[in-house]
């Protein structure tokens, strides 16, 4: 067990081609949003009270009506598979082990069907809509019958955010062989081994892009021309009429949206600017928190995410008003720098952290770190 998730992150930069690494890593443009994630962290500072008792530290929470134990959730990321073969499978059953639900990516590379045989784990879906709604509306379909009882609608990608480090790793249509990838992989046999063992990433729940012999780029490139740019609030209404279950609205950048979510009825939304990956200079979700929080806290579930790295941030998260955060690239740090344990490690170590910071906050459950817990430098 490495000590801390950055150096899950050193570890995985050493173990995936560059290709595969910037894509997991990198952010729109020239990395605004994506800094300004981590640095909102970095601007609060905690106001710890002493001599508490803190024999007892309670870190579990109640999200979107299931029990965690603590406020977090494995996000959902796509193209897992790039990481570790079977990475979706992996996740969830470490979100499992972890007393976590899962949020399992539209852009996965695993089978719903194939997840949710491989856990009993709390499983959600986030959906991404294509042009052609039967898509999602199957997906929806054959999730609700595999027990997966949240869904997350994405809104932050009517298209991709400009990342120019997949068009110069040729992480793009058409992909190119050129002398740098080759080189590239010729560095990391280790992957490149486990890739062509498991027959590399495929994008498996969507109809439209089932072929095997589409190359990942070419999958991630239909993905996106399909996707549905007239998507507006009157699909919640179609929604609600293909799903029976919550749905949180993922992508939310502001208090006018968070009240638009609100009024449509959803049961929560994510704060969230998609890890800095879409638009650049986008808000950031931490910064927009409290104000969110303050109006509509009572009424609907508010989560964020964006830059969480150590459980001391998802104390600071929980005190300014989030029910629960979405973990994006720590657990894929853990998966693609030590496989399947390095997930199971990356969550243990975020638990072991929050618990830590607790009890140094003086407070002996996560339902006592409120505004009070936190100031900005
Ligand atoms: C994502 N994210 C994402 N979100 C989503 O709704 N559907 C998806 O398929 C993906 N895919 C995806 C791939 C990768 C490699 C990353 C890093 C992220 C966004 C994700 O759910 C989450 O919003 C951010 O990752 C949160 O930021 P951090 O924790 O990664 O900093």
């Amino acid at each position: 067990m490495l000590p801390s998730v950055m150096e899950y992150r050193r570890q995985a930069q050493k173990r995936l081609p560059r290709l595969a690494f910037d894509y997991l890593e990198g952010g729109a443009e020239d990395g605004l949003a994506l800094a300004r994630n981590r640095a909102a962290y970095a601007d609060l500072e905690f106001r710890p009270d002493v001599l508490v008792d803190v024999t007892d530290c309670r870190l579990d929470a109640t999200v979107l009506g299931a029990s965690a134990a603590m406020p977090a959730i494995v996000g959902p990321t796509g193209l897992n598979g790039l990481f570790w073969p079977e990475a979706d499978v992996h996740l969830a059953r470490a979100a499992h082990q972890a007393g976590l639900p899962f949020v399992l990516s539209t852009a996965s590379t695993s089978l719903l069907e194939d997840v949710r045989a491989a856990t009993p784990g709390e499983l959600w879906l986030q959906l991404y809509v294509q042009r052609d709604r039967r898509i999602a509306e199957h997906l929806m379909d054959r999730a609700w019958q595999n027990g997966y009882t949240v869904l997350f609608l994405t809104v932050d990608v009517p298209v991709h955010g400009n990342r120019d480090h997949d068009k110069r790793n040729g992480f793009s249509l058409p992909l190119r062989p050129s002398r740098r990838l080759l080189m590239d992989l010729a560095a990391h046999p280790g992957w490149c081994w486990r890739m062509l063992r498991h027959g590399g990433p495929q994008l498996k729940n969507l109809a439209v892009s089932a072929n095997a012999r589409e190359n990942i780029t070419e999958q991630a490139s239909v993905l996106s021309r399909q996707m549905d740019l007239a998507l507006s609030w009157n699909d919640v209404a179609w929604l609600r009429r293909h799903w029976r279950g919550r749905i949180v609205i993922k992508g939310i950048q502001g208090l006018a949206d968070a009240r638009r979510a609100h009024a449509h009825g959803v049961d929560g939304i994510v704060l969230s600017n998609h890890g800095g990956r879409q638009l650049e200079s986008a808000p950031c979700p931490l910064e927009v928190l409290p104000e969110v929080a303050a109006e509509l806290g009572q009424s609907l579930e508010i989560l964020v995410d964006g830059g969480v790295r150590r459980g001391s941030d998802i104390a600071k998260a929980v005190a300014l008003g989030a029910r629960a955060v979405l973990l994006g690239r720590a657990p894929l740090y853990g998966l693609a720098g030590r496989g399947p344990a390095g997930a199971h490690e990356v969550l243990a170590i975020l638990r072991t952290e929050l618990g830590n910071t607790l009890r140094l906050l003086g407070r002996d459950r996560i339902g006592a770190v409120d505004a009070t817990a936190v100031r900005k430098r």
